[in-house]
């Protein structure tokens, strides 16, 4: 008996070792291993690529045995030998794609994976379904673009199908519907990042054998279909960033298989249902920014597997349950942006793993506990913008974990213990703005400390704290906004002079530097702030590394060396606002990367700068206020992408750029108070200045008819473009520096003649549209093409010889605030119909041989008789002489004189869909005179309280005598 059954398995062994030499026989086909060699072949490898892991393909070779199936990420059948699975994911492959790829002669293969290659943005070839037996088709983050090919569906086996990709829009699917009708074996269906613009189709539903199903940020929209939640063995549901789907979002059941459930950044709104709690498997949840308002649910608690619960950017109220307190899994928590409130985070202590907690921008109040050291994983807490207090420092004394905290905002008082913080040996990342904190001077083991980028802006600091001067690797210092006084110290760079890349030192009190040493030993600085303190040196010249440089609003004197060129990334020099003098370096218009260069209000004299070279990347010069002289470099023409020029206040002495017309992007033109001289009418060829909102040439000389041909080709200023918010003109730009990314952005600012007052704009709302011809030696007939410039705000033409009548078409210019004529030969009567300029706030025609009435009604009854002084026959109120036959001139067809309740109502329907637009609004901030003003201020009231506040703004307007 156990002969036999030692004889039984001895035969067994020998048979099972047949088998295994015979297996290991058993040679790829060679079709099929020269389809994978020419599929090699046609791609480059890069490691260098992020995505690079390994490159599996460096394995293959036909030398030797030329077996296939022994290569990396082949996998064939043990007894066919034929290759069923190849996995070349994260394997370097680098090039396009062939339509044609030898990959589709693999027809045996079930599992194929090229996930995390670069395919440089090639379509995905048509002709999977020769693949017919493929179950498992990874595709993702591979840099393919274009339309999904229908063929795909055919794969009537698969199971597994990610198409997900890294780049947004890159891939399309245009029939989501088509496209999943026939793969109902699916159990994973990835195409996030894929874009379907659609709503989903409800036929997923059918689906049932679905485990996974990733949707997010495709453009869906529509309705969700609610059925999906339901689906039997659904346990991941991520559909997150597709802002215009509508989720409603069910009571969940009882055994729900759901795990992971993601919608954060869609549509969902209403109150998070108590029944949440019944989804007892799920791990992670992720509801933030979805409207939910209402108050958290207890039943939370009961989520006893949930590792990560975002509810952040949502409207939730009242207090955060304490049964929070059993949800002991989590690891990340985040509740920031609500409306949260009460005085108790006791039950945080318990959640010993977590690693990320968020709370900030809530009414949570009341005393820290001091017990946060249990949590010992920490490595992000944001507890910023809240009511806390107690010793915060204190109580995570021991979280050596601890990378990021944030406590900004939170009306911290007295002075910090700096011991504390470095008792947190992996701070990096440390936020304390806006508290009214100091830190004590003595402290130990300041060298150890990881800190690398500190924020202590607007923390009423008077002195910059000592422990800087003892971090080594900091790479970002913010201190903006205190009253920190004299000179800045060297000590602050001593340890990190290599490191730092960033300081932000503006509005403070600083007069200079340590013993007077402009130079700054910082070989890596990117980013320098220093404007708006008291600075009285000379020009601190940054080192070449510099890429931002601010140092405008101070006293400094002297020269600019030309030793500032030598920063050859320089991408914003700002040194406006100083007293800096002497002639500009001429290499400041070849700096490569300079987008934004302002020298504005200092006192330079000679020449503009007069090279710009091919492809100046300048998209902003501001010289206005200095003593500039010569004429306008001919080769800013080269300055393609120019958005902003101003030299007013100068002492130019050109003729007008006309060659400015090739720049395309030019919203500002400042020559004003030059010695600009010579017509503009008569030059011949055609202008293109397209996007121009803001032209500024008064007090010079300039001569001839006015400028029409120019204005004409104003193709913006002849525009009335709604918006949904008030904008400004603006520069905004993301820069690079190793791993990180970092923008810039300004708004543009100019000084212009607005209601007869010079007016500072500190910034240019984007609706503001002017032309100031004022104080020139224009004369002939102002034309009636002027009424096209339909979104014209501010026209000044005063003082200058024009003559004829005012054209009737200036009451197209409907949003008109300011219109100047004074000082003119202009003759004959004011054209009645600008009665109807409901905006407008300055009008002026004094100085001119005008005659007959004044227009009655609307804002011709708050303008001074100094507006209508001095002319040869004008009649009527404001002025004391009265019209021969009898009042003022009739009210005109004025748009707010009507009789009866019902027109004033719709009149003031049609305004507040002005205010809505945002047209409205703006009246309160380019406008000064005092009625609009209140006006709009009504009209916002009315638009905030629809409901309520009508017949108080109708009353108002009664008494403004707008309606009757
Ligand atoms: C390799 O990848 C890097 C990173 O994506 C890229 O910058 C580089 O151009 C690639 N090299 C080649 C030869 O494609
Ligand atoms: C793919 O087609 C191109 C022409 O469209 C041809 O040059 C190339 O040889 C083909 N490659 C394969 C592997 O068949
Ligand atoms: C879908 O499947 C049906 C039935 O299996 C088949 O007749 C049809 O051709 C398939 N559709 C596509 C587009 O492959
Ligand atoms: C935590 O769970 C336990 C057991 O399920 C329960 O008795 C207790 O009330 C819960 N705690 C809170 C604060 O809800």
């Amino acid at each position: 008996m156990a002969a036999l059954s030692l004889y039984l398995l001895l035969t067994w062994i020998f048979l099972l070792s047949l088998f295994r030499t015979r297996f290991a026989d058993v040679l790829c086909h060679a079709d099929e291993s020269s389809a994978l060699m020419e599929f090699k072949r046609s791609f480059r490898t890069n490691m260098t690529d992020s995505r690079c892991v390994y490159p599996k393909v460096h394995s293959w070779s036909l030398d030797g045995s030329g077996d296939c199936c022994s290569w990396d990420g082949v996998e064939c059948d043990e007894v066919t030998g034929r290759v069923i699975a190849l996995d070349l994911s994260s394997s370097c492959l680098s090039g396009t794609m062939s339509p044609n790829t030898t990959l589709f002669r693999l027809v045996h293969v079930k599992s194929l994976n090229l996930a995390f290659n670069s395919f440089n943005f090639s379509s995905i070839p048509y002709g999977f379904s020769n693949l017919s037996k493929l179950q498992y088709l990874n595709l993702s983050s591979s840099e393919f673009s274009g339309e999904i090919p229908h063929d795909i569906l055919q794969l009537s086996k698969l199971v597994s199908l990610d198409l997900s990709t890294s780049s947004y829009e890159t891939l399309h699917m245009p029939n989501m519907g088509d496209f999943v009708r026939n793969l109902t074996g699916l159990k994973e269906l990835d195409l996030s990042s894929v874009s379907l613009l659609s709503p989903l189709p409800p036929i997923l539903v059918n689906i049932s054998s679905l485990t996974l199903l990733r949707l997010e940020s495709c453009g869906l929209n529509g309705d969700f279909p609610v059925d999906i939640f339901q689906l039997p063995n659904l346990e991941v549901l991520h559909v997150s960033g597709n802002s215009n789907l509508s989720v409603f979002f069910p009571k969940p059941h009882r055994g729900s298989p759901l795990k992971s459930l993601r919608l954060y950044r869609t549509n969902v709104s209403g109150e998070i249902p108590a029944s949440i709690g019944n989804l007892s498997l799920l791990n992670s949840l992720d509801i933030g920014y979805c409207y939910f308002s209402g108050l958290i649910p207890s039943s939370m608690g009961n989520l006893s597997h949930l590792t990560e619960l975002f509810l952040d950017g949502n409207n939730l109220q009242g207090q955060i349950p304490v049964s929070f307190a059993n949800l002991t899994q989590l690891s990340e928590l985040w509740l920031s942006y609500n409306n949260l409130s009460g005085d108790s985070l006791e039950w945080v202590v318990n959640l010993t793993k977590l690693t990320v907690l968020r709370i900030s921008g809530n009414r949570l109040s009341g005393g820290f506990p001091s017990s946060f050291e249990n949590l010992k994983h920490l490595t992000t807490l944001d507890l910023s913008h809240n009511n806390l207090h107690g010793d915060i420092l204190g109580a995570l004394r021991n979280l050596k974990d601890l990378e990021s905290l944030n406590l900004e905002s939170l009306n911290l008082n007295g002075v910090l213990d700096v011991n504390d913080l470095f008792t947190l040996k992996n701070l990096r990342y440390l936020f304390l703005s806006n508290n009214n904190i100091s830190f004590t001077k003595s402290f130990i083991n300041a060298t150890t400390s990881k800190l690398t980028y500190l924020y202590l802006n607007s923390c009423n600091l008077t002195k910059f704290p000592q422990f800087i001067g003892y971090l080594s690797e900091l790479e970002v210092l913010h201190l903006e906004h205190n009253r920190i006084q004299g000179t800045i110290p060297r000590w602050i760079w001593n340890n990190s002079k290599e490191s730092l890349w960033r300081i932000c030192l503006f509005d403070n009190l600083l007069t200079g530097f340590e013993n007077n040493q402009t130079n700054l030993p910082l070989p890596n600085l990117n980013y320098l702030d220093i404007s708006s303190n008291l600075l009285e040196t000379t020009l601190p010249v940054p080192p070449p590394s510099v890429m931002v440089y601010n140092i405008s609003i101070n006293f400094l004197s002297g020269e600019v060396p030309t030793s500032i060129c030598e920063a050859r990334s320089l991408t914003v020099l700002d040194l406006s606002n100083n007293a800096l003098n002497g002639t500009l370096p001429p290499c400041l218009g070849s700096i490569g990367p300079l987008i934004l260069l302002n020298l504005a209000t200092n006192k330079f004299d000679g020449m503009i700068p007069r090279f710009y070279p091919n492809g100046c990347a300048l998209r902003m010069i501001d010289l206005r206020e200095n003593r500039l002289s010569g004429i306008v470099p001919r080769s800013l023409g080269n300055c393609g992408m120019l958005e902003y020029l101003n030299l007013g206040d100068n002492q130019i002495n050109d003729t007008f750029p006309f060659w400015l017309s090739e720049l395309a992007y030019l919203k500002v033109i400042g020559l004003r108070s030059n010695n600009f001289h010579g017509p503009i009418e008569s030059h011949l060829s055609q202008l293109n200045f397209t996007n121009l909102h803001i032209l500024d040439i008064s007090n010079n000389s300039f001569n001839g008819e006015f400028p029409s041909n120019l204005l004409k080709s104003c193709h913006v200023m002849k525009v009335m473009v709604g918006q949904a918010e008030l904008e400004y003109l603006n520069i905004y730009k993301l820069l690079h520096r190793f791993n990180v990314s970092f923008s810039i952005s300004t708004t543009y600012a100019m000084k212009l003649m607005n209601k007869g007052t010079k007016r500072k704009y500190a910034k240019i709302p984007d609706v503001l549209v002017a032309i100031d011809l004022s104080n020139n030696k224009f004369e002939g007939f102002i034309p009636d093409l002027t009424g096209n410039l339909k979104s014209l705000r501010v026209l000044n033409l005063s003082n200058n010889f024009f003559i004829g009548s005012i054209p009737p078409s200036l009451a197209n210019l409907t949003v008109l605030e300011s219109l100047d004529l004074s000082w003119n030969n202009l003759s004959g009567e004011i054209p009645q119909q600008l009665a109807s300029l409901t905006f407008l706030s300055v009008f002026k025609i004094s100085h001119n041989h005008l005659s007959g009435p004044i227009p009655r009604g609307t804002q011709f009854d708050t303008f001074g008789s100094s507006s209508f002084a001095m002319n040869d026959g004008l009649c009527g109120s404001p002025l004391p002489n009265k019209c021969t036959n009898g009042e003022n001139a009739p009210p005109s067809s004025s748009h707010f004189k009507v009789d009866n309740e019902e027109e004033c109502l719709f009149d003031l329907d049609w305004r507040i869909v002005l205010v809505g637009d945002g047209v409205g609004f703006l009246v309160g901030i380019v406008l000064e005179n005092l009625i609009i003003d209140e006006k709009s201020m009504w009209f916002l009231h009315y638009s905030k309280k629809m409901a309520k506040g009508w017949k108080k703004v109708r009353k108002a307007l009664i008494d403004k005598k707008i309606c009757s």
